[in-house]
Parts: C-alpha cells; structure tokens; sequence
C-alpha cells in the first residue's frame, strides 16, 4: 500500500499553477495594492521581492481574475533574445499573427502604440525582469511611454545585488510593491490549507502549533524554502512509514523528523 505520506510530499512541489493559489492574509494584501496601481495611470509597476515569495503565482493569479475584464497578458520567462520578445509583444499588441523570424521594427511598434492611446489600454505582467538588460528596460519604457501599455515587472531581490538600485530600474518606476517572506500564521495557514485543499485532514492534524514555529524559524517564512522542508519531512515520514513504523506517530509529526529534513537541507547545523 502507498504510504499516506505520498500524497501530502506531493502536496509541496513548486508549483506556479493558479488551482494551487491560496488566499493569504499577505497575498491578499499584495493583490489588492497590485489591483490598485494597475487602475492608476502608471506606466510601470515593481513587483518585488525575495526568490520564493510568491510573486509569480501572484501574477499568474491578477492574470486569471483579470483576463475577461481587461486585455493583460502574462509573461512568464523573458524571451532568450530582443528580437524574440518584441516579436511576442508584436503579436499581443497587433493581435496580428506573424510569420516566424520576422525582426519587428522597434520604432514602428512604438509608433502603433501611440495610435492605440486612448482606444485599447493593455497590461502586460512581465516575469523574471532581472534577466532583462537596461537596453531592454529602456525599449519597454518607451513603449509604456506611449501610455498604450502598462508594465508590472516583477523583479527578485538577492543577497548580493540590489537591482532597484540600478539605474535602468530606478528612473523608470512608479511605484513599488514588495512582497517579504510570511508571518508564522500565514506560513501555518498556507501549510495546513495546502494539505486540506487535497483532504489531508489528518496529516495537517498532526502539525501543531509547536511544529510550525520551529518550521517558521528554519525556512524564515520563505514559500519556496518551506516547500523543500515540507516535501523532506514527508519523504522521511514515507521511509519510516513503510521500514519503521514504530518510529512515527500518526498524530504528531516528531520534532526529531523536522530536524532531520532541516538537516538535509542545510538548514540546522550540528
Ligand atoms: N498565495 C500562495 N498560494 C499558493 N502557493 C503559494 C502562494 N505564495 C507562494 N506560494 C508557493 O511558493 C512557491 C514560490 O512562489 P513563486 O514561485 O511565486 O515565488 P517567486 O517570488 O516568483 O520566486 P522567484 O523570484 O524565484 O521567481 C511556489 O511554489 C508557490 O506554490
Ligand atoms: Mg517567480
């Protein structure tokens, strides 16, 4: 018989997929202050923060609830090439299929922005901006200069690089966003509704209050890093499950256990 732990391991695979969307009290938050901006005559948008903490299924979320009320469009990873990601733009603002490999004009996609100002307004929620050069950044602000198209970019933050700072990103925003890794009750709720979401009432049972604390400490609040640590613990709750299990106690996930998958990931150091 498969362990009862399969399906809660699964539960914590990365997923940007918008049926995993989960109402947080900070996910709420950022999507009504993203909804406002994006009523505001802006012309670009910053969605910022930490690898993992949830901006792109934020966006793919604003895409889903938006796309029967406005013309927005979601860009997940940016285009290898200039030539490739102005071809796509091509496309969503013409509305016009192309022939592949046609090198679209900068100037005259700047110049049919212009003729749509005041007839269509366009929003289109770029992904991964950081991967975007100032050139780049540069044509796009032209382009939302046209006012025919707003920019939400969403842009991470690492240790070592502040890219706000940098110079292409700072003259060009309005208005920032930022998303921050989550209090220990948004971390709980999320980790008990992901689980009840797919009837696993028991095992979210077993996570007690104690456990998320200790959950909260070793991944900071981080989405993606609880995610790993989740997936871990069931993994090794799927071992014993099936090879000891006199050494599992299916109302309460042993302490030992979360130490253990925090060690694996680097987490706790001995
Ligand atoms: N509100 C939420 N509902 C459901 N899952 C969420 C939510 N917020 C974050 N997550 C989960 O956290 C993980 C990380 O989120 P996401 O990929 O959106 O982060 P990110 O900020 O885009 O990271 P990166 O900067 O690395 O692209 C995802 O797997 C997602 O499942
Ligand atoms: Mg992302």
């Amino acid at each position: 018989m498969t362990s009862r732990y399969v399906a809660a391991k699964n539960v914590f695979i990365d997923s940007i997929d918008i049926d995993d969307y989960i109402e947080l009290n900070s996910s709420m938050t950022a999507y009504q202050q993203l909804q406002h901006s994006m009523d505001k005559p802006l012309k670009m948008i910053l969605l910022f923060g930490r690898p993992g903490t949830g901006k792109s299924i934020l966006l793919n979320r604003i895409h889903e609830k938006l796309k029967h009320q406005k013309e927005i469009y979601y860009f997940d990873t940016p285009s290898p090439t200039e030539k490739e990601f102005f071809y796509k733009l091509f496309k969503v603002l013409t509305q016009k299929e192309l022939p592949n490999n046609t090198e679209v004009n900068f100037t005259a996609l700047v110049e049919f922005c212009k003729k749509l100002r005041g007839k269509r307004e366009i929003i289109i929620l770029l992904d991964e901006a950081q991967m975007y050069d100032a050139d780049m950044m540069e044509k796009i602000r032209l382009l939302s200069d046209t006012r025919a198209v707003k920019f939400v970019v969403s842009l991470h933050k690492t240790e070592d690089e502040d890219l706000i700072a940098k110079a292409h990103f700072q003259s060009r925003i309005w208005e920032v966003i930022e998303l921050k890794n989550a209090s220990r009750d948004d971390q709980t709720a999320y980790v008990h509704k992901k689980l009840l979401k797919k009837n696993l009432f028991e095992i979210a049972n077993s996570i007690k209050v104690k456990d998320m604390k200790l959950i909260h400490q070793v991944t900071e609040g981080n989405y993606r890093e609880c995610n790993k640590l989740m997936f871990t613990i069931f993994e090794i709750c799927e071992y014993y499950d099936k090879n000891e299990p006199g050494k599992l106690n299916y109302t309460h996930i042993p302490k030992k256990i979360i130490e253990m998958a925090a060690l694996k990931l680097g987490h706790l150091h001995v």
